[in-house]
């Protein structure tokens, strides 16, 4: 079979994988993407490890590296996308010559090995929600832990993960404009309704203030430069934008060559951003309510799954609602990010094997389901796979964006982005960025990571 890549130069029309598929409008898109950023990362990792980090000093680097480093890479990865029309796998290639395979092999692996266990914690969430809406909530702190032990082990933890990857096969199949378009239409709009009317709600605890202390008000220059929380910000900044992975690539190929791709990024970026800061202003005010601190600070995965429900559990009736209103809004942003992650192999194998998309779609879900396995049947494995993939493989492909589009082919950010109306000197701010600020920014934070990293798998 003749190779579909074509290295050519870029153009302004460059589209030269001429994907069938598209988005019906620019806003079509955005919601896809927002979709994609907005998941349980925003939920769940993005609280913890503000309250880890010390509260605002995290808050202010995450903001910090989100701007100079996630956003030009995101619309450099977004450039990649639309102006090869091709899916990650073949993308890197098309704008750089062979010696960029391993890009679209990165961008594979990361993908399909976030999905394996992200479905695992779908599953959870899931499992949680169908037990406040059908049973109730656990009554105290060791009913719950009880409850996370048997809904995390087992025939249950394996079910839910199936039943999340089968789920994510079905919008996937379905396609671009049915199927994930349509996901995201109705999903975001709701999920923003649900948790504004939860940071209402959490407003009048009694230990808001208390809450809202710890998570945004609480000040300690020295975290600045401590290493963990360093290396918590680059990750929670890199997963959950999404960025360095392929997903908003493989979206960006179905994208109209005129619409305007650094407004839509920083959309994409400021609901993200947003809708971690409100998830922590409804958490934090209803750990500190019930005391819970000790829970949240001590499990990676305690967080969601012990401390709100005893939380949630401790206001009875009112509590119940509000369990399926976080669970449910949870669910829906997991699934919007789950079907952008099975996107990246799908779209590879049609544009690089022709295949028609159930095929690929439903040989994706069988090989994912598999992988996940491990993780689904013991947690350990599953934050070992998180810091891998999630934390540092997304932050290589990040920097290996950085370079392509800043070094390797500059020509083609430069074109695409003024062939669709960007002012040439925010292309050029943009390339600066690209070629000076991110490769330095991530290449240390890549080293922080990798040595605290080390440093906390040595110590137990
Ligand atoms: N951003 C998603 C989250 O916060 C996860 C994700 C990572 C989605 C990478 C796509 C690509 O949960």
């Amino acid at each position: 079979m003749p190779s579909p890549i074509s290295e050519q130069p870029a153009g302004p029309g460059q589209n030269q994988g001429h994907p069938t598929e598209s988005w019906s409008s620019s806003l079509g898109f955005v919601l896809a993407a927002a979709g994609s950023a907005v998941g349980l990362g925003n939920l769940w990792g993005f609280a913890y490890r503000a309250s880890q980090g010390g509260g605002l000093a995290f808050v202010v680097l995450y903001v910090a590296i989100v701007l100079l480093v996630c956003l030009p890479v995101l619309i450099a990865e977004m450039v990649l996308g639309r102006s090869t029309g091709h899916a990650p796998l073949l993308a890197p290639i098309t704008a750089g010559g062979r010696r960029w395979a391993p890009l679209g092999w990165l961008f594979m692996a990361a993908a399909v090995g976030i999905l394996s266990y992200y479905a695992v914690l779908m599953g959870w969430t899931g499992r949680t929600l169908l037990h406040a809406l059908l049973v109730g909530l656990p009554a105290d702190m060791e009913a719950s832990k009880a409850f996370f032990a048997s809904i995390s082990s087992g025939g249950s933890a394996l079910l839910g993960h199936v039943l999340s990857m089968a789920l994510t096969g079905i919008v996937v199949a379905a396609g671009v404009r049915a199927g994930i378009e349509r996901l995201s239409r109705w999903g975001i709009p709701l999920l923003f309704v649900l948790l504004l009317v939860l940071l209402i709600w959490a407003a009048g605890l009694p230990g808001a203030m208390e809450g809202y202390h710890t998570f945004l008000l609480k000040w300690d220059a020295s975290k600045l430069h401590d290493a963990t929380t360093i290396r918590n910000a680059f990750t929670q900044a890199f997963f959950s934008i999404g960025a360095g992975i392929g997903a908003i690539l493989a979206y960006a190929a179905y994208l109209d060559r005129r619409s305007a791709i650094p407004t839509e990024a920083a959309a994409v970026v400021t609901m993200d951003t947003a809708v971690g800061l409100m998830a922590g202003c409804v958490t934090f005010p209803l750990v500190a309510s019930f005391a819970l601190g000790d829970v949240v600070s001590s499990s990676t995965v305690g967080t969601l799954f012990i401390a709100l429900p005893t939380g949630m559990a401790s206001l009875g009736g009112a509590g119940r609602v509000v369990a399926v209103a976080f669970f449910g809004l949870a669910y829906i942003a997991a699934i919007t990010s789950s079907v952008s992650l099975l996107e990246v192999p799908v779209a590879s194998l049609i544009d690089r094997l022709g295949w028609r998309r159930p095929r690929a779609v439903w040989l994706g879900v069988a090989v994912i389901t598999v992988l996940g396995l491990p993780a689904a049947l013991d947690t350990g494995v599953l934050e070992r796979m998180d810091a891998v993939f999630g934390g540092v493989l997304l932050i290589v492909g990040g920097l290996l964006l950085a370079l392509l589009l800043g070094w390797g082919s500059p020509g083609r950010l430069r074109q695409d982005l003024q062939a669709s109306g960007t002012p040439p000197a925010l292309v050029g701010s943009l390339l600066w960025l690209l070629r000076w600020v991110s490769p330095c920014a991530i290449s240390i934070g890549l080293v922080i990571s990798l040595v605290d990293l080390a440093r906390s798998w040595a110590g137990g």
